[in-house]
């Protein structure tokens, strides 16, 4: 790109690159921030453990790979390019049979293991 003056062009947030760059599973990035709401993203592979998120709604939108968000009840099966969202106080869990990568949008103080007990899943927030 041609910049005129004092440039004002800054990069991209590349998410193939910041995907690249994570190499543990079930260990959410926030890679921006928009009006109080991480955007997160995470590698999964397995299961995670049952929760629930009292005050915040959690939007999974699957980049790659196969993704469920499963409830008691129901399941939702994502592929890539799909999204689902786990209203605020309903049960669920997340699980994938081979690694995948998700995007998470939910509050920047939301804890991962919602009001689960604290176990090796629950990850402190971290900037990536
Ligand atoms: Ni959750």
């Amino acid at each position: 790109m041609r910049c005129y003056g004092r440039c004002m062009h800054a990069a991209p947030i590349r998410l193939v690159e910041k995907f690249a760059a994570v190499d543990e599973h079930w260990r959410p990035k926030v890679v921006a921030t928009v009006n109080g709401q991480d955007v997160r993203i995470v590698k999964t592979r397995g299961e995670f453990p049952w929760h629930r998120h009292d005050d915040a709604d959690e939007l999974f939108l699957c980049w790659r790979g196969r993704f469920r968000v499963e409830f008691r009840d129901r399941v939702i099966e994502l592929g890539p390019g799909e999204l689902a969202v786990v209203p605020r106080g309903v049960e669920h869990r997340t699980a994938s049979d081979d690694e995948a990568e998700v995007l998470i949008f939910e509050p920047s103080e939301v804890v991962n293991t919602g009001d689960a007990a604290k176990s090796a899943f629950t990850a402190p927030r971290t900037v990536l």
